[in-house]
């Protein structure tokens, strides 16, 4: 994150962050006078994550808590059972096991703990860089996989997907990527699932729903989801620090000594959390306080329903401004995803990525490059804690940041 942000922002970025030798006490000072007015007026992240948090989640984290307190036992055996019910599945079929890092660490958990080291076989469904990751990790994993690739500014195609299907029935997993956030494309999971259960039937299927759940409905009884993914820092607006799988519970129990990892294994981590409502290895016991906070903001906004109302006005605002000032999206209008938008970079002489983020940055409003390989553009997020002055004021500063690189505007196509 920092070399990606440090490679945006030059040479100051990473001055400020890493000071060093002769020069440490001017940009020591310098350091803290951005990190002191950070903490003070914090900055807007449009961004995948990690995203804005309200003030009173990030002071739930304030207060030292002991894992083996009873307090902390509590907190954790309401956070498991709270996300089953958001994920709308019944307690006597799903468990949530939360894993201590970031989303990626749940994905990689789910990958390695559900496919069995014999005869495990993994099929990728991919339309860009998170499925992408998924394929990196079997690499890693040694793990016998086949990536089936789609555009990606396109859905994950079912009937090729039951062609592949027909053709191999060797698959003992499959995965999809919910919102696909490095475009914004949603896939369709539901139907995606019920392919998998009707050609396949005892094939695992696993969801990575990181940066849609709690935001967008995802029906996991009809879509047949054995393993669902997300993390902390998502659409459920907790900090960042653990992740965690909703799991269906026959699923998970077939999965004992399939980990080929020791901190990864969901199963010893779900064994664990049972037997004794501790976790194996030191808990984000500060996250998981404030994330219980954060899970009381979700219900006082209404939940799924209200959560989602206010990410798709925060899109619609951005939507209609961005048009108006002419950008386009790499997006075409048969997609309707609200999680966050790519726009093509505006094809004028003047335009260029890092002056344009770090102008931005400058006045507290962080965008996000973008993460397609086939198109240059940059990415605005609608998540987290975010409302709609708030995408207001953004298009604002992008007007006069554009003013200020000698852009007209609106952007002629
Ligand atoms: C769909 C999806 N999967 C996986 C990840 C990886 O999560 P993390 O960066 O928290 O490891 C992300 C991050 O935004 C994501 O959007």
């Amino acid at each position: 994150m920092i070399g990606e942000i440090s490679r945006i922002c030059g040479r100051n970025f990473s001055r400020m962050v890493f000071c060093k030798s002769s020069s440490f006490s001017i940009n020591h000072q310098r350091s803290f006078a951005v990190t002191k007015s950070m903490a003070e007026q914090g900055k807007k992240l449009f961004t995948p994550g990690p995203l804005g948090t309200s003030r009173t989640v990030r002071e739930a984290a304030l207060p030292d808590l002991g894992s083996r307190d009873v307090v902390f036992i509590d907190k954790v055996k309401y956070l498991r059972s709270r996300l089953v019910q958001i994920a709308g599945v019944r307690e006597e079929d799903y468990t949530t096991v939360p894993i201590q890092g970031s989303g990626t660490f749940a994905v990689e958990a789910v990958i390695q703990t559900a496919v069995p080291r014999t005869g495990g076989k993994v099929l990728l469904l991919e339309n860009g860089a998170y499925g992408k990751r998924m394929a990196k990790i079997c690499e890693y994993l040694g793990i016998p996989y086949h990536q089936e690739s789609f555009p990606e500014n396109q859905k994950v195609d079912l009937n090729r997907v039951a062609d592949i299907l027909r053709a191999d029935n060797s698959f003992t997993l499959v995965s999809v990527v919910h919102c696909e956030t490095s475009s914004g494309v949603i896939n369709p999971v539901v139907e995606v699932g019920s392919v998998v259960r009707q050609i396949l039937p005892d094939c695992v299927f696993f969801v990575d729903a990181m940066s849609s759940f709690g935001a967008i409905p995802l029906d996991m009884t009809a879509g047949s989801v054995d393993f669902m993914v997300s993390s902390a820092n998502k659409c459920l607006q907790g900090i960042p620090g653990f992740s965690y799988s909703v799991a269906r519970k026959t699923a998970l129990e077939k999965c004992k000594g399939n980990s080929r990892s020791l901190s990864l294994d969901l199963y010893d981590q779900y064994q664990g959390l049972e037997s004794t409502g501790q976790f194996r290895f030191t808990p984000a016991t500060h996250t998981m306080l404030a994330f219980c906070q954060a899970l009381k903001e979700f219900d006082e906004e209404g939940g799924l329903q209200g959560r989602s109302a206010r990410y798709i006005e925060n899109r619609r605002i951005i939507r209609e401004g961005m048009r108006k000032l002419g950008f386009t999206e790499f997006l075409d209008s048969s997609h309707d995803g609200y999680i966050i938008t790519s726009y093509n970079f505006p094809d004028h002489p003047n335009f260029d990525f890092k002056t344009f983020y770090s102008k931005l940055n400058e006045k507290d409003q962080v965008i996000y490059p973008g993460k397609v390989l086939n198109a240059d553009c940059f990415r605005i997020g609608n998540i987290g804690d975010l409302y709609p002055k708030d995408m207001s004021h953004l298009l604002v500063c992008i007007e006069q940041v554009c003013e200020d690189m000698g852009i007209p505007l609106p952007l002629r196509s």
